[in-house]
């Protein structure tokens, strides 16, 4: 509970630096810093430091740090500026822990308000991976559609270093 409460802190206080917009500019390609720019402030300011804190993780760990760092700045590029805002995340995140079976079938509707932030929520990895495909970044897209699994294979280490990042931002 504390840490949904400081990541929701985290969410409305968000702001890029320098650094962080010049990191954006060195480890993306062109049309993938569209996609990262195309989310909200709270989620470029979240992608961030899950990727600092992926890359931390994977120093001590045999992986492709280049391919954790784009996956992990793309992670959430599913969830667009203005498709949820920090509130609407935080509802979706009560409902689907609440009434679990509820919120899935009414996302899968997403038709109205409700029913489409929980279509984001519980879809944003697919819809993420088919934007990341349609610009030719086919193993981030694989990665992305996975991010939110409960099931992992041991060997995809990328994907564990970013569902361990994730958790902890
Ligand atoms: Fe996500
Ligand atoms: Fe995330």
């Amino acid at each position: 509970m504390t840490g949904r409460l400081y990541q929701f802190y985290r969410a409305v206080t968000a702001s890029l630096t320098e650094h962080d917009r010049q990191y954006v500019e060195k480890y993306l390609p062109a049309e993938a810093q569209k996609l990262f720019w195309n989310m909200s402030t709270a989620d470029r300011y979240h992608a961030l430091h899950v990727a600092y804190t992926a890359i931390e993780i994977a120093k001590s760990e045999k992986c492709d740090s280049d391919l954790l760092r784009r996956s992990a700045l793309l992670h959430d590029v599913g969830r667009t500026d203005g498709s949820m805002n920090v509130w609407e995340k935080s509802i979706a995140v009560i409902i689907a822990g609440c009434f679990p079976e509820f919120a899935r079938k009414l996302a899968q509707k997403n038709n109205g308000w409700l029913s489409g932030i929980l279509h984001i929520y519980f879809f944003h990895p697919q819809i993420g991976a088919e934007m990341l495909e349609k610009i030719g970044m086919n193993k981030e897209a694989e990665i992305v559609s996975h991010h939110h699994d409960h099931v992992v294979p041991e060997s995809n280490i990328e994907l564990r270093i970013l569902q361990q990042a994730d958790s902890e931002n």
